[in-house]
């Protein structure tokens, strides 16, 4: 671990409008190994930092011109990161503590002692230099556990990476079944990325989001007056992507004439475009994806069944995400950075309990749901942490499915999972009669005073 002494060497921006309190803390940030800048005002400083950047500023915050206040905040909107410590005036605590509010690091209060500010500049470079080793260090772990863009690290994940790997060279039509949010998109992707077709084109077609017709002269294209409203020739997206792959997103809308055309061009390798007689030859690999069940339609002859065996050439099936809990702490990482950076924010970890939430959650959304809970999070965040109230109501009310059980590999204790879920039961049935304990008494069949004390002992916030 590095030492104080070996990270002093940072570079310090001071900004205060007396020329005495600036050459004191040049003089003693000097000699104590940091390399100081210096600044007259804050619209000084803020066009020092377009050029430089600095490990940490010492603001005063009874500036002339844009005072401390603006300055802090601008400073933090464009760098959340960036770590500013405020000097105030004897005597204007609560300034201090705004500042705080507003994501200061710390404050000194003039007159400051020499040593007081050496400290809390060396504890600042400190932990700056400790929160980039951690990021450093997630971020590596995160790059061992991903393929391509896909996140996760537990053996159902692992197995399907490697069943990529082996299917991806070859032409063979994939079918990638799974529920919606769990990353079918993304795996389609990573078949193309890692075949030999990776130079053509991939490309997406939705059957869903278009009328039928419409989705005909797309795939295979027509000639000039081929229906009315054909006014020029049009190439289609099998013409397009030849030599490459077409994703067929959500199989199961698309309608009987284009199963029969689909099916053909997978037999023939050639198809017909509309208004001629003459077929296209084309080689075109297709990865088709589905979130129910295509055997089910076709018992209910929704779906063609030879179609359903041409497709179904190799199947993979994604695990939803309550199957692989494991993945969740990477994954959280991995949406809090980059919405983060998105956002310009710092939300870059959660709470211990805030982490327990979202472990205890069913995830009927899986990854897609995930990832808005964490971009909302990070959104409405106001510090680098997320905890429990950032996180969206109806997670942690999740009775429909109860607490759905979560055991880490190191166990966890029966009292302790009770109690989650005693606590649950109470808080929602609070919430329903709208804080009246009396009714939820009733409902939960215990006497009122019982439930009091367990409200209590839970240290339950009645809603009402
Ligand atoms: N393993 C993963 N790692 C990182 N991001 C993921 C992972 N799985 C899903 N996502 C993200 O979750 C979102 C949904 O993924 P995707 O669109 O691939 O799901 P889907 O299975 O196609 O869902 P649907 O059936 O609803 O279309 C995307 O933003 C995707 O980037
Ligand atoms: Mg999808």
């Amino acid at each position: 671990m590095p030492t104080g002494d070996k990270n002093a060497g940072g570079r310090i921006l001071v900004v205060d409008d007396e020329a005495i309190v600036r050459d004191v803390l040049e003089e003693l940030l000097g000699k104590a190994g940091h390399e100081v800048d210096l600044a007259v005002s804050a619209e000084d400083a803020l066009v020092a930092l377009e050029k430089q950047s600095y490990h940490a500023i010492l603001l005063d915050f009874m500036l002339p011109g844009m005072g401390g206040f603006d300055a802090l905040s601008r400073i933090k909107a464009t760098r959340p990161e960036q770590i500013v410590i405020i000097i105030t005036a004897f005597g204007s605590i609560e300034h201090a503590v705004q500042a705080m509010r507003l994501g200061a690091y710390d404050y000194l209060t003039k007159p400051f002692k020499n040593e007081e500010v050496l400290l809390v500049v060396r504890n600042a470079l400190r932990q700056q230099l400790l929160e980039e080793e951690n990021r450093n260090l997630r971020q590596a772990l995160r790059e061992r556990h991903r393929f391509e863009r896909i996140i996760g690290k537990s053996k159902p994940m692992q197995e399907m990476y490697g069943l990529v790997e082996q299917i991806a060279p070859s032409r063979s039509t994939v079918l990638i079944q799974g529920e919606s949010g769990t990353g079918k998109e993304l795996v389609a992707h990573a078949i193309h990325e890692k075949s030999p077709r990776v130079k053509m084109p991939f490309l997406t077609v939705n059957s869903g989001s278009m009328p039928p017709d419409l989705l005909e002269s797309n795939l295979f294209g027509h000639v000039r007056g081929a229906f009315t409203g054909a006014v020029q020739d049009k190439r289609g997206l099998f013409e397009a992507a030849n030599g490459g792959s077409i994703f067929f997103d959500e199989i199961s809308t698309l309608n009987p004439e284009v199963q029969a055309k689909l099916l053909r061009v997978m037999q023939e390798k050639e198809f017909i475009p509309l208004g001629t007689v003459s077929s296209v030859k084309v080689d075109v690999r297709i990865i088709a994806a589905t979130n129910i069940d295509l055997m089910d339609l076709v018992g209910r002859e929704a779906f063609r069944e030879d179609l359903y065996y041409r497709l179904n050439v190799i199947s993979l099936r994604m695990p939803a995400l309550r199957e692989r809990k494991e993945d969740i702490p990477l994954l959280v990482d991995h949406f809090l950075e980059k919405y983060s950076l998105e956002n310009q924010k710092s939300a870059r970890r959660l709470t211990e309990r805030a982490l327990q939430a979202l472990m205890d959650h069913s995830w009927p959304g899986n990854v897609r749901e995930l990832e808005n809970a964490l971009e909302r999070a990070v959104v409405l965040s106001t510090s680098g942490v997320v905890d429990l109230d950032l996180l969206p109501p109806s997670l942690l009310t999740d009775s429909a499915s109860g607490p759905a059980l979560y055991l880490p590999p190191d166990g966890r204790s029966l009292q302790n999972q009770v109690q989650r879920y005693e606590r649950q039961l109470i808080v929602d049935t609070l919430r329903r009669t709208q804080g009246v304990q009396k009714r939820a008494a009733e409902l939960l069949k215990v006497k009122p005073t019982t439930l009091n004390e367990k409200i209590k002992r839970l240290r339950i916030q009645n809603p009402a």
